[in-house]
């Protein structure tokens, strides 16, 4: 396929496009960032995504066959601070390109919205794909926002949406300097023999899913017969103490954590039951928490 791809120079698009290259497909990547690993086989361009021509520009130029959109204000903290540019790059930017990808004639877009923060705190957990919407922060609010605006471009031009909807996303490459994802910051400060902070009493739960997993979900959603919108997560909740606690013993982190408020938009628990992957995309996560804290870890050990 020839892919368009938004979000390389980020930690889950980077290892989403080395997969494509692996498998031999045609390969744009675009992100408004410099990447932080070494392009390997695909186009990279530098734009931000806001800019509705430049956007406009580059489909016309790639004329894609599917478009994989996870460029994304990605921070539920910085989306409570800075409401507008999370509207502006999750939903404005998502639904430019998708029109843009429709009118050269694109297949399938792969959106990637988000499980976890669009659920809010939901009545039953592991929460399903019938979960209401219902989300706590501005962050989930614009990624189910999105999802309903890009509906409408699959009823108004017959370009089919797909949506991944992952639980929290770890694995080698996430950015330790980010203000989300804790298992890449607990890993580096842990290294480093830094003091590390957990927000809340540390009993907040969370599904963690492995980032090859999760790529995995994006290549079947692209190839699906039709497009379909799949929570993807292990249905299994971990408490972010535990993860503190594994982490510590993979690196031989012996200090105390040091215990801040909770953050506002975060959520007390969440899982995700993703029986309906597994049913339309034949998807199911493969690698154990053990076997990806310990891929994690070696990986920052050799960065
Ligand atoms: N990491 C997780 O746990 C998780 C969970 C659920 C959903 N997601 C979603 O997955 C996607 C990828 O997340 P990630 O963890 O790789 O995040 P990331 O921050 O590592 O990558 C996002 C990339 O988007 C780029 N970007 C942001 N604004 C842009 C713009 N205006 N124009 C062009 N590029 C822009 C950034 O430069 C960055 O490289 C996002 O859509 C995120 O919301 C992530």
């Amino acid at each position: 396929m020839r892919a368009l791809v938004t979000g390389t120079s980020g930690f889950i698009a980077g290892h989403l496009a080395r997969r494509l290259v692996a498998e031999g497909h045609e390969v744009v990547g675009v992100d408004v960032a410099e990447p932080r690993r070494p392009v390997e086989g695909w186009r990279d361009v530098r734009l931000d995504l806001r800019d509705d021509a430049g956007v406009e520009h580059l489909v016309n130029e790639v004329r894609p066959e599917v478009v994989f959109h996870l460029a994304a204000q990605a921070s539920v903290s910085i989306s409570m601070r800075e409401p507008r540019l999370d509207i502006e790059t999750n939903v404005i930017a998502s639904l430019t390109l998708a029109r843009a990808a429709a009118e050269v004639g694109a297949r399938r877009f792969v959106f990637t919205s988000s499980g976890g923060a669009m659920f809010g705190d939901p009545p039953t957990v592991p929460a399903g794909d019938d979960t209401p919407v219902e989300p706590r922060s501005f962050y989930g609010a614009s990624k189910g926002a999105a999802e309903k605006y890009l509906k409408i471009v699959e009823y108004e031009t017959g370009m089919t949406v797909a949506s991944v909807r992952p639980a929290n996303v770890y694995g080698p490459y996430q950015d330790p300097h980010g203000e989300a994802g804790v298992v890449a910051i607990f890993s580096q400060r842990m290294l480093r023999g830094e003091p590390v902070t957990i927000f809340g009493t540390g009993s907040d739960t969370r599904d963690y899913v492995y980032v090859g997993d999760v790529v995995d979900a994006q290549v079947r959603a692209a190839l699906a017969p039709s497009g379909e919108m799949c929570v993807v997560g292990t249905g299994v909740e971990t408490s972010t103490r535990r993860i503190f606690d594994e982490l510590a013993r993979l690196t031989g982190y012996e200090v105390a954590p040091v215990m801040a408020p909770p953050r506002a938009g975060d959520i007390p628990r969440i899982a995700l039951d993703a029986s309906r992957a597994a049913a339309v995309w034949g998807w199911r996560p493969q690698v154990s928490l053990e076997d990806g804290l310990a891929l994690t870890v070696e990986a920052f050990r050799t960065a």
